[in-house]
């Protein structure tokens, strides 16, 4: 309960965006947000309907709201924990855990660190390999992700991202390489 309430009331993706927000964001990156909402109502209904059937106390209370609040807890704070001893799994053969305070450390795209649990010390470690100086903020890194990815997942953006991505249109670029070509 007491690491319930360190967790964020809401948050800033594109999910608890309101329509006119919505609007706001380019074109190709409306349609992820747009796409990933769409999942998200998929599998709420999933849950919902299966709650209704054999929880039906849960199903009363389990709202899409509540829903995206935990999907969103788990999704932006968790980190890869392999061990053999459980049975839930990823596809990927991984297991996601949430920690205390582990949680607490920011992405950035440059951070070089170590992670995994240490059986001798039954502890989960992150090690950074960077130099920081006292009092300095240290940064993990959540993966090689664009900005996109990070809008959509975590609700935050990089200004200095090595790993953004322009994605080209093609059906737009040939159309318009044919209109040019035409007019001479
Ligand atoms: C694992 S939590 C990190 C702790 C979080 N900052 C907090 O105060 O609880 C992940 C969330 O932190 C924020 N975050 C992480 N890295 C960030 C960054 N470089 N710039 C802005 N927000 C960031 C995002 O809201 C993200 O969903």
């Amino acid at each position: 309960m007491p690491y319930i309430q360190t967790l964020p009331d809401t948050f800033t993706t594109p999910a608890y965006y309101s329509d006119k927000e919505m609007l706001l964001l380019p074109a190709q990156l409306r349609k992820k947000a747009e796409k990933k909402i769409t999942e998200l109502q998929q599998t709420y209904a999933r849950l919902k309907s299966l709650l209704d059937l054999y929880w039906t106390e849960l199903g009363l209370v389990f709202s899409f709201n509540n829903f995206c609040w935990a999907w969103y807890c788990v999704n932006s704070r968790s980190v890869y924990f392999k061990t053999e001893t459980f049975d839930c799994v990823r596809d990927d053969g991984n297991h996601v855990a949430l920690a205390p305070f582990l949680d607490l450390l920011n992405h950035s795209c440059k951070a070089k660190i170590e992670a995994g649990f240490n059986t001798k010390t039954k502890c989960y470690e992150i090690r950074t390999l960077d130099k920081y100086r006292k009092y300095e903020q240290v940064f993990i890194s959540y993966g090689p992700h664009d900005n996109h990815h990070l809008l959509i997942e975590y609700g935050f953006t990089l200004p200095d991202n090595s790993y953004d991505t322009y994605e080209l249109d093609f059906g737009k670029l040939f159309f318009n390489l044919d209109r040019i070509t035409k007019s001479f």
